[in-house]
This record gives structure tokens, C-alpha cells and sequence, in this order.
């Protein structure tokens, strides 16, 4: 039995854990406001909007596709349609809230089968948001495709919302009650917290469970076999999220979420431009559920998180019946979605070592589209220098083999030189060697070797202190 909030109502629910929330809205609850566009993540239509209690017990909205949202993750939660959020204006026959206008009067709407989710996603953004930057706003829609209008009248209806809100409190139950008044939000959002609080508690863990985190993969293709088997979410586990600095490492729950590691002041105090390479991830909905230890156990060859923290040298913690253990991440991969952990173990967390000074790290990615796309190759590497020496590189890829990779080979030989163009060149090259791609949708195995030389001058060009002088040739390798 799943008890929620959905709108402004209580609910209780027979449906099965695994059932997909767009399904349930749109067949068994009515609410056709939320589209089915593309059914995988990659396109927004189905936005809604899912809330969860925070330690304080005020409610922390996130913007998620409903398409990929197991039924399961909607306990103990509030979850908010299109329908709900046009209750701001009840009583007054046609009237719209401040984003539906802005939406309507700038020329952003044409079919109108992404509008809802634009609404929900800049919803979300006005929750949550800084406000103080129009690429910011833009950055919220980011997981919303519109196949009519070309966007341009998307992007002034965005602008034109956050600077008509741009003075809202940064305090969150202040910002809910500015939205109610301003009539972006409906007044029931106000007694929220409190009916979430009073709703029965979830059961706890069963035995043999499948492990549900984000659910971005698993129901990208759903498993028929799912069903059948007891699941547990691991979002209902706080034990597992967050990120720590302690005793000289850096510790990551597994069950924290891409928007999670985005968010976290410990994280970018250790790496500092490690929100530029998150926001690379997909798009804002997904990583809103995306977690780490789906990323990692999903085992994908270009899967990004991995491929940064194979060049972190991070090790994961797995426990399972017999207690818990540490393993190098490096060596979690043995083929092709083939992982060195027992079917009863899981992932509790991920940790990599910090340094005194500053950590020389660096993430590229090569992909189609700048969100909601995967890599066509993605690398990262970490370079540790004495002067313009290298005293260690480690050096990972994506894309370029049947697992996320440590290119071992390039790293080692690293060791020891002194950073200049000759050492650069010779790295790109040696990387490409070790590389084995393969032709597939994302290009040819040559074109991923040769991005792949680039992406390790990348690497040099960012991170080394002498890159205005290393002059690479764009002709090597
Ligand atoms: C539209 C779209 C875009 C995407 N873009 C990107 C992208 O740009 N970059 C990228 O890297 N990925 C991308 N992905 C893939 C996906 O979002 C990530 O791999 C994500 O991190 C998976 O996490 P999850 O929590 O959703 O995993 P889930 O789908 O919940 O789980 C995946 C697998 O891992 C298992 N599992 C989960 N957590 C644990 C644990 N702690 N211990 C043991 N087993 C566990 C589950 O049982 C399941 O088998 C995209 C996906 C979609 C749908
Ligand atoms: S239907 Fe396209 S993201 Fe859900
Ligand atoms: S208005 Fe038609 S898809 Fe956006």
C-alpha cells in the first residue's frame, strides 16, 4: 500500500511498487496533463514535481520525469501535477499564474504538448532556484524539449519569469509563502509538511530485495521480471546519502544524487570546478533521481561519474550478508556489464583521497547535445606535479572499451615527466593506443580514438600551470 500526497489530496494506493507514476496519473488518476512524449527521460513532457520531507521538516521539491518514477518512490511523498499547480487561480475562469503567462505572452507555446512540464520545471526553479543569473534559469528548463518553437520565445519567457520573481526570499518556507501570494503556487502547498508528516510510516527493508535507487536505468528498460521480486528504494535509507570530508578522504553515500553532489559545499571545496563536470550529467530531472551507486553498478562503458572517479583513485565500499568490504572501483569492472560483487551485496559508498593543496582534476565529455545526452567519450585525469614535473597521473575513459576505463599504461609512463607539448603529444598518442572502441551510434572507433587524443590535450590545457606555453600542434596526435 503507497500512501502519498497527490495535489491537494490524500491518497492511498493498491498499485504495485514498480508500476511507472506517468501511467498511474494518466490511467488511473485522470490526470492527462502530464504528456507522454518519449517515455526514457529525454524529453520533460511528463515533469511533475515529487517533494520529500527535509531533517527540518519543511518539503524540498524536485522536478522529475514521472515517465522513469517507480510508484514505490511516491511514499511518503508529495507529488504535484500541472493540474494542481493550475489551482492557483481558482475561481477565476482563464486567468494564469505568472509563469503560464509569461509562457503564453512571449510566444513560447505552439501544440502545447511540453508547456506542462515547462511549467513544472520552472516551478521547481522558482523553489529552489538562486535567481540571480538568467543562464541559471535557462539551465532549469534544461531537460525540456519543445518540438515547435524553436526556443526563442522559451528563452524570453524564462528570462522574463526570473526577473518579474527576482526579489524572493532565499529561506524556504518564506519562498513557498512568496510563490502562494505572487499565485505561482496554490495556497494547499502551505499545510503540505504537515499532512506528509501524518501520513504511516514505510515498511522496512525486505529481504532479497532488488535495489531501486534513482531508477533513471532500470526503467529507462524496464525488466518485466521487476514485479516479481520485492524491491527497496534505497532514497528511503538517509544513512547513504551525503558527502563527508574525513580523515584526509573524501566519502560519498551511495544513494546520493547527482543534484545532491552538485549541491554540496564539502564536494566542491575538495574539487573545485566539480559543478561544471556535474552539470554535464543528463539534465536537471534526471539527476534529480540519478544517484552514484547507479551509476556505478549500472556499469555503463561512458557512465560519467565512474569515469571522474576512476581518475579520483576511488575505492567502493560493498556490503552484503558477510559484512562489509573495500574494493579499488578500478577493479569492480571485468567485462562488459560484468562487476566483481555478489548478487547480495550492494554499494554503501564511494571514497576517494584528498590532498593538502589543491587536487589537478579534470573532466571532458564529447557527446551529440549539451544536456540529456550520454558521451560519445568522456575522460577525466588528475595530475599531481612537483614544479612541471608529474609525480603521479591517473588517467580514465569512457567510450573507448567494454567498461569505464583506467588507462594504466598512459598513467604509469606519465610518471616522472616533465610536462611540456613533446609529453603531451606522446601521452594523446599512447592513450589511443591503449584505447580499444568500437563503431556504434555514437561514431566510429577511429573518431573516438582521435577524440580521445584531444580530450587528453584537453586535460593538459586545464590543468597544467605552463598550458600557454605547451603550444600543442592541432594536427597531433
Ligand atoms: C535521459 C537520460 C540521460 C542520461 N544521461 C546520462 C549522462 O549524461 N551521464 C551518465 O553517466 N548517465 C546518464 N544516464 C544514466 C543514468 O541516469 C545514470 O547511470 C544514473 O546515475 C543511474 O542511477 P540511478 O540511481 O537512477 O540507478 P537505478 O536505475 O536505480 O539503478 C541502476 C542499477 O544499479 C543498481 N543499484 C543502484 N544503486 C545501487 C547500490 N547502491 N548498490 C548496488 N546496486 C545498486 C540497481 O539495482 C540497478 O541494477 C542517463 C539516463 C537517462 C534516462
Ligand atoms: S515522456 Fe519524455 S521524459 Fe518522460
Ligand atoms: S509547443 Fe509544441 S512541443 Fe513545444
Amino acid at each position: 500500500m503507497i500512501h502519498c500526497l497527490l495535489n491537494d489530496e490524500e491518497v492511498c494506493t493498491e498499485a504495485g511498487q514498480t508500476d511507472l507514476t506517468l501511467t498511474w496519473l494518466r490511467e488511473q488518476r485522470g490526470l492527462t496533463g502530464t504528456k507522454y512524449g518519449c517515455g526514457d527521460g529525454g524529453c520533460g513532457a511528463c515533469a511533475v514535481l515529487l517533494g520529500h520531507r527535509d531533517p527540518r521538516g519543511a518539503i524540498r521539491y524536485r522536478v522529475v520525469d514521472s515517465c522513469l518514477l517507480p510508484l514505490g518512490a511516491l511514499r511518503e511523498a508529495h507529488l504535484v501535477t500541472i493540474e494542481g499547480l493550475s489551482q492557483t487561480c481558482a475561481g477565476e475562469q482563464d486567468a494564469l499564474g505568472p509563469i503560464q503567462a509569461a509562457l503564453v505572452e512571449e510566444g513560447a507555446v505552439q501544440c502545447g504538448f511540453c508547456t506542462p512540464g515547462l511549467v513544472v520545471a520552472l516551478t521547481a526553479y522558482l523553489l529552489n532556484g538562486r535567481l540571480d543569473c538568467d543562464e541559471e534559469v535557462l539551465e532549469a528548463v534544461d531537460g525540456n524539449l519543445c518540438r515547435c518553437t524553436g526556443y526563442m520565445g522559451i528563452k524570453r519567457a524564462v528570462r522574463r519569469i526570473r526577473r518579474e520573481l527576482v526579489g524572493l526570499p532565499n529561506e524556504p518556507v518564506a519562498r513557498r509563502d512568496a510563490l502562494i501570494a505572487q499565485r505561482v503556487l496554490p495556497p494547499w502547498f502551505a499545510g503540505a509538511a504537515q499532512r506528509l508528516a501524518a501520513l504511516p510510516a514505510s515498511a522496512p527493508r525486505p529481504e532479497h530485495a532488488c535495489i531501486i535507487a534513482g531508477g533513471t536505468d532500470l526503467f529507462g528498460r524496464p525488466d518485466p521480471g521487476l514485479e516479481r521480486h520485492p524491491i527497496w528504494l534505497l532514497e528511503r535509507d538517509a544513512s547513504l546519502s551525503g558527502v563527508t570530508l574525513e580523515q584526509g578522504r573524501c566519502r560519498i553515500g551511495a544513494g546520493t544524487t547527482i543534484e545532491e553532489l552538485l549541491e554540496s559545499d564539502a564536494l566542491a571545496s575538495a574539487l573545485p570546478h566539480v559543478q561544471g563536470f556535474l552539470s554535464q550529467v543528463s539534465a536537471t530531472p534526471i539527476r534529480d533521481r540519478a544517484t552514484l551507486g547507479g551509476n556505478l553498478v549500472n556499469a555503463s562503458p561512458i557512465a560519467d561519474l565512474c569515469i571522474c572517479l576512476l581518475a579520483l583513485d576511488a575505492e567502493v565500499t560493498l556490503a552484503g550478508p558477510s559484512g562489509e568490504r573495500a574494493l579499488p572501483l578500478a577493479d569492480l569492472y571485468l567485462g562488459y556489464k560484468r562487476l566483481a560483487m555478489a548478487e547480495d551485496e550492494m554499494i554503501t559508498a564511494v571514497a576517494f583521497p584528498l590532498q593538502p593543496g589543491l587536487i589537478r582534476f579534470n573532466f571532458e565529455k564529447v557527446a551529440h547535445r549539451k544536456t540529456l545526452d550520454i558521451a560519445a567519450v568522456n575522460s577525466a585525469m588528475r595530475l599531481d606535479l612537483e614544479g612541471s614535473t608529474i609525480q603521479r597521473a591517473i588517467l580514465s575513459a569512457g567510450g573507448v572499451g567494454p567498461t569505464p576505463r583506467r588507462l594504466s599504461a598512459t598513467s604509469d609512463w606519465l610518471t616522472g615527466r616533465l610536462v611540456d607539448a613533446e609529453t603531451v603529444g606522446e601521452a594523446a598518442r599512447l592513450a589511443m593506443a591503449e584505447a580499444t572502441p568500437i563503431d556504434d551510434v555514437h561514431g566510429s572507433a577511429t573518431y573516438k580514438r582521435t577524440l580521445l587524443g584531444r580530450l587528453v590535450q584537453a586535460h593538459f590545457l586545464a590543468l597544467a600551470p605552463n598550458a600557454d606555453e605547451l603550444r600543442i600542434d592541432g594536427d597531433t596526435p
